[in-house]
């Protein structure tokens, strides 16, 4: 397996208005020019994205959303289309979320008709998986996880492959300060690339897999030092700006 830059996307999830945002932003933006070596992305809430997104053009940081929904336009109270995303700046966008699944509603039907939208719209989807401590604890964290990546991705053109993100975060880890070991993240992120590999044969190779879930800069170098994981998906250490410029810095230097 070619081992990539790494990727690092932050999730800033129901955190930061447009103020703290651009505090953030103008931060980081001054610690950017030291943080060669890794893909950056930073998803936060639809409010900010387009002053984020002014403020990061032309400069390396990416900006994303953290949900779309799974039509274009039309009668759909409250929600954001893929386009409207796009016209805000963005190039990636987080899709299926556990925190989706588990509390709002998404499906595993929803997060496959939002992954073909967004790729045809020019999105980098980042698609979340993982299992719960139940699945995990019965044994079954492989089988779920292959099922979720099937029912997410089978059927796209393998050379769409490698402009999708997959993130296994098991949602025992998300923010809970409980990180899978290195040893274990491995195992499941190989069990996502063996599945893509599955239907899209060698373009498996080209699918960023990220690790999330309590992802912070002194645990960065381990988790890429494996096998499968090309970045990581960071919730609570991306919220500030020297705190995730410093795990940047560790990811570049592990890769
Ligand atoms: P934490 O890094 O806060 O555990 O959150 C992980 C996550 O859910 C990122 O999407």
């Amino acid at each position: 397996m070619v081992k990539r830059r790494p990727f690092i996307a932050g999730n800033w999830k129901m955190n930061k208005v447009t103020g703290e945002a651009l505090a953030f932003a103008r931060e980081f933006k001054a610690l950017a020019p030291e943080l060669q070596g890794a893909d950056i992305a930073i998803c936060a809430p639809f409010t900010c994205l387009a002053a984020l997104a002014e403020i990061f053009r032309d400069t390396p940081v990416a900006v994303g959303a953290q949900n779309m929904f799974y039509e274009r336009s039309g009668a759909y109270t409250g929600e954001i289309s893929p386009d409207m995303i796009v016209d805000a700046g963005c190039s990636a966008v987080i899709i299926g979320h556990s925190e989706r699944r588990e509390i709002l509603g998404e499906t595993d039907e929803t997060v496959r008709r939002k992954t073909r939208l967004a790729l045809e719209t020019g999105l980098r989807p980042i698609v979340c998986v993982g299992e719960t401590l139940a699945v995990r604890e019965a044994g079954r964290a492989a089988p779920h996880v292959r099922a979720q990546v099937e029912k997410a991705l089978a059927g796209l053109d393998p050379a769409a492959m490698s402009r999708v993100t997959v993130a296994y975060e098991p949602i025992w880890a998300i923010g809970t300060g409980r990180v899978a070991t290195a040893a274990d993240a491995q195992e499941i992120c190989a069990v996502v690339r063996g599945t893509i590999a599955g239907f899209a044969g060698a373009a498996a190779g080209e699918t960023y897999i990220l690790y999330g879930g309590s992802v912070k800069a002194d645990n960065i170098a381990e988790l890429l030092g494996t096998g499968d994981i090309d970045g990581a998906l960071v919730g609570g250490a991306s919220l500030k700006a020297a705190e995730f410029a410093e795990l940047i810095r560790r990811a570049a230097g592990a890769a």
